[in-house]
């Protein structure tokens, strides 16, 4: 794989107990590239993910984003350099409208959180009015989080993800939760409004047919380990990751 490295882990171990759910993990995240993860249950995924994104730390190895060495950053240096991810499930205020959760989350990201600005005059507000733009909400913006299907939740997640400016993006399992017949349509709502902020992302995915559509690159995780990284044309037929992988999805 080629291209300008974003992101790097160096010989990277973690054991929970007797469990090891990272074990040497060895793999470049290439600027522009958006990389699938998958892998059974268990595998090691959404671990890997709190560790690039500062939320666990290895018991040895390496991550390096933009090559400077960031293993030991908190999250929240690791967004203010560039690094961020969307959650599982979206973490918003149900009860408050669209538009109140981004400006809530623009308040609290801007840390100048002043409980009596109202809402009309945060200042990030046309930030996150062109953000809703472009996770097409903007007809949404005035209804409570509470009324909305889970595949808009994630679009508001995404969007209130970018108003941090990353340059790289992790999401777990982006579609998990969204009726099938909507997952198409929020992966292509999501991927064109990276593609339109140039962020790079990182996802982990069950849906084979999603992870063909989306991905450039395709990282393979079992017990811990990455066990083929390559382009989703050699990966996806490769009959071992057929066997492991795709197998059990269908
Ligand atoms: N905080 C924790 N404490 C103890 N064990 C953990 C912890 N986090 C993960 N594990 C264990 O580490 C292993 C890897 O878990 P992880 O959640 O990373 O897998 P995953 O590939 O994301 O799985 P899934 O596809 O089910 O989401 C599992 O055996 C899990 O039980
Ligand atoms: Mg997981």
């Amino acid at each position: 794989m080629t291209g300008r490295v974003l992101m790097e882990a160096k010989g990277v171990d973690i054991r929970f107990g007797g469990v090891v759910a990272a074990h040497e993990i060895n793999i470049q995240i290439h600027e522009g590239h958006n990389l699938a993860i998958i892998g059974p249950n268990g595998a090691g995924k959404t671990t890997f993910l709190n560790i690039c994104t500062g939320y666990l730390k290895p018991h040895s190895g390496q991550i390096f984003f933009d090559g400077a060495d960031v293993t030991k950053l908190q999250p929240r240096h690791l967004v203010r350099k560039g690094v961020a991810r969307a959650f599982q499930i979206p973490q918003l205020f149900t009860e408050h409208t669209v538009l109140e959760n981004l400006l809530i989350a623009a308040a609290a990201q801007s840390r100048r959180w002043a409980p009596f600005v109202p809402m009309q005059r945060i200042p990030e507000r046309d930030m996150m009015v062109e953000l809703l733009g472009m996770v097409k909400c903007s007809h949404i913006a005035d209804r409570p989080v509470s009324e909305l299907p889970e595949g808009q939740r994630k679009l508001i997640d995404i969007a209130i993800a970018l108003a941090l400016k990353p340059k790289l993006l992790f999401m777990d399992e982006p579609t998990s939760g969204v009726a099938s017949s909507e997952k198409f349509e929020v992966l292509d709502i999501i991927a064109n409004a990276l593609t339109e902020a140039k962020v790079t992302a990182v996802f982990v995915e069950h849906d084979i047919g999603i992870v063909e559509r989306f991905a450039d690159e395709v990282a393979v995780w079992n017990r811990g380990e990455v066990t083929f990284h390559g382009t989703p044309g050699d990966i996806l037929s490769h009959p071992d990751v057929i066997r492991d992988v795709i197998g059990e999805e269908v």
